[in-house]
């Protein structure tokens, strides 16, 4: 590959050397074609680097199909996308655009669209917290935003991105949960704590845990940009125990493991990431 790029700058600059001094030589033999993107193509370091390319043309991929082939590998051109887009799908994969370039299992960024690491940066984040080293639950992309079915869903490359939450951010008494892009303020999600259990729809031998009508979480406002913060501290969603629960204000944490012993350890470590924070009561192996 490197051979055959040096090949191009070679037949650019030649190109470019035989356009001055054509005026004067009348037989030149027949030059190489000059690349049809200009030369730096594929160099991210160069200004005419194709990412960029197609970032400002609206993430437009399809045209490349017309001459490279409908599958990426190459057609006429002789040039395959795929040689360096390595990934299942070549140049479709979920991880060329955003999320790592070189690990197809983090699809999310960092890496925005805009090449942005840092969490203070709003197209990243709280995204790693949440997905890739979240110690307390397992979180869906569909809880905040719509996924597209394929890269070419209609709406995919809107901008900018617009959050809906859905499911477990909804759940419970949540339906009010917003998102403020402005600020990136999130509020009023279940997941931080917008519930409240009910004395009434709990099984009679909960009963004895409800020392009010409901068990209410502390409903915590979070900032989106604010990672590793204690945003999300232990107790900072419900207090341990929550309002309402046997117990309250306070239990040590060593004692939770003897009735919700399928999500915590006795020292208060969540060991089940399924059961915690996903809408359901986990109390005593139910
Ligand atoms: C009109 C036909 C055509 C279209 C459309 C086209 N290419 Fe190419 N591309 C070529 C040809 C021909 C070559 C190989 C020879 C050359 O470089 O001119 C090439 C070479 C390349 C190379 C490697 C050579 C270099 O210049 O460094 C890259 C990378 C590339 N194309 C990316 C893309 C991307 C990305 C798109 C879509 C945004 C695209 N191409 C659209 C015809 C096309
Ligand atoms: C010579 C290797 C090479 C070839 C050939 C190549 N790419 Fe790339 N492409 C890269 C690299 C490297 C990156 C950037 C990685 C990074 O941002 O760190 C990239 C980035 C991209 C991006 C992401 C842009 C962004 O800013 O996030 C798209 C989309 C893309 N390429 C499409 C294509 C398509 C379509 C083709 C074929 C028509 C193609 N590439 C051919 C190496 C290549
Ligand atoms: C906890 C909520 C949450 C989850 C879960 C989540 N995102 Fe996001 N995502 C956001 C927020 C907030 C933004 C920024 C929205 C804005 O700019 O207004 C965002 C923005 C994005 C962007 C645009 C980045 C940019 O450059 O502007 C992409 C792409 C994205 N998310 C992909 C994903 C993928 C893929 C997943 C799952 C693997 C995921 N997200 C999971 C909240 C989430
Ligand atoms: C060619 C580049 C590209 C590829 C490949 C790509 N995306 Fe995106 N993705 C985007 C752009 C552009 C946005 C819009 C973000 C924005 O507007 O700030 C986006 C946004 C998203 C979002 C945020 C949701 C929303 O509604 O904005 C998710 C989730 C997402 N992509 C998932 C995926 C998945 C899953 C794949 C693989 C099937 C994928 N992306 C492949 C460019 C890409
Ligand atoms: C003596 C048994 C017992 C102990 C100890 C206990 N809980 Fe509970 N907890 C329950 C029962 C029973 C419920 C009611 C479940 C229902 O609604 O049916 C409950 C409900 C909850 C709820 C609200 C609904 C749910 O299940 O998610 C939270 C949050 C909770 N407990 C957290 C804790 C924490 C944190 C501790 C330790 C500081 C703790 N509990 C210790 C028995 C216990
Ligand atoms: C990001 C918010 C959040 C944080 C932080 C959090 N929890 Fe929870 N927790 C919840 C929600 C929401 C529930 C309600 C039940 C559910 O969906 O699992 C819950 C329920 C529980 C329960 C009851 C069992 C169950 O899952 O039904 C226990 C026990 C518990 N949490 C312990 C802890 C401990 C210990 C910590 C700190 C290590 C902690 N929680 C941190 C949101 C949180």
């Amino acid at each position: 590959m490197k051979y055959y790029l040096l090949n191009i700058l070679f037949a650019v600059s030649l190109g470019i050397l035989s356009v001055s001094c054509s005026e004067l030589k009348t037989n030149l033999p027949v030059e190489p074609a000059i690349s049809v993107h200009g030369a730096g193509f594929s160099d991210p370091t160069k200004a005419n680097f194709h990412g960029t390319y197609i970032m400002e043309n609206n993430w437009n991929i399809k045209e490349c199909q017309s001459c490279h082939a409908a599958d990426y590998s190459g057609g006429t051109t002789g040039v395959s996308c795929n040689s360096c887009h390595t990934s299942p799908g070549g140049p479709t994969a979920c991880n060329t655009c955003h999320g790592n370039f070189n690990n197809l299992t983090y699809i999310a960024p960092p890496r925005a669209l805009n090449g942005d690491t840092l969490t203070t940066y709003i197209g990243v984040g709280a995204h790693t917290s949440h997905l890739y080293s979240n110690t307390l639950s397992t979180v869906a992309c569909s809880s905040c935003h719509n996924v597209p079915q394929s890269v070419f869903s209609t709406g995919h490359f809107n901008s900018p991105a617009q959050i809906v939450l859905q499911g477990l951010a909804v759940a419970n008494i949540a339906s009010n949960a917003t998102f403020n892009p402005s600020n990136g303020s999130c509020a009023n999600t279940y997941c931080h704590g917008n519930f409240a259990f009910t004395k009434d729809s709990a099984a009679p031998e909960d009963y004895f845990a409800f020392t009010d009508s409901v068990m209410a979480g502390n409903n915590k406002t979070v900032q989106w940009t604010q990672v590793g913060d204690s945003e999300a501290a232990c107790g900072s969603c419900h207090d341990l125990p929550p309002k309402g629960h046997i117990g309250y204000p306070q239990l040590p944490l060593s004692s939770c493991v003897d009735c919700h012993w399928e999500v915590v350890d006795d020292q208060g470590n969540i060991i089940d990431k399924t059961k915690h924070i996903n809408g359901k009561v986990d109390v005593r192996g139910d």
